[in-house]
């Protein structure tokens, strides 16, 4: 059973992330999708907001489980027995943040590989900040999030 992690702060979760997720899902028996509880961020979605939207948007998927976590992202590898850590890299812009982060959790657990995925290309330029931004701005983002996660942008939004 080769289990892997997907971690983030999904605020919200976009076609972006759902597209890593598919691939890894392809590659690995299972995938689970964990949301940071990062206190030095102040996301728009509560955590419960961020699970329910990314459990709907997923729940078509069988080889997936959605979670959430506080602490170190190895520690949490570790408690679902995962092998290693899924992380998009969607441009060089991603690259040192991401090389430093991989290099850090190696030194941190040996055991666990960090696993770079690239999404589709079309989706290179999408982050969470613009979708919030866009929504803000009452533009349409049904182009590049799942529908529940338009209804609820809409409804923060109002
Ligand atoms: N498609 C669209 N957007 C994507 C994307 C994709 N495939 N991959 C990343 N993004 C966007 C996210 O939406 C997010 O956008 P935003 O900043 O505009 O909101 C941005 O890229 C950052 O991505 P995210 O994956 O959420 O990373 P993060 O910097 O919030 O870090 C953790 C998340 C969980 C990996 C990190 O906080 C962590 O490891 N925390 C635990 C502490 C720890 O273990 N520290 C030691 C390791 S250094």
């Amino acid at each position: 059973m080769k289990r892997v992690i997907y971690p983030g702060t999904f605020d919200p979760v976009t076609f972006g992330h759902i597209d890593v997720i598919s691939r890894a899902k392809e590659l690995f028996d299972e995938v689970v999708v964990t949301v940071a509880i990062n206190p030095t961020k102040t996301p728009l979605f509560t955590i419960e907001e961020r699970l329910f939207l990314l459990k709907e948007s997923l729940k078509d998927y069988n080889n997936i489980h959605v979670d959430a976590f506080e602490g170190l992202v190895v520690d949490f590898a570790r408690s679902v027995g995962a092998i290693g850590i899924i992380r998009g890299l969607r441009a060089v812009s991603d690259f040192e943040y991401e090389f430093q982060m991989a290099l850090m959790n190696r030194k941190l657990a040996k055991d666990i590989t960090t696993i770079f995925l690239m999404p589709h290309e079309k989706y290179t330029y999408l982050n969470s900040s613009i979708i919030r931004n866009l929504a803000e701005l009452k533009s349409d983002v049904s182009d590049f999030v799942p529908a529940v996660v338009a209804d609820a942008l809409k409804k923060k939004f109002l």
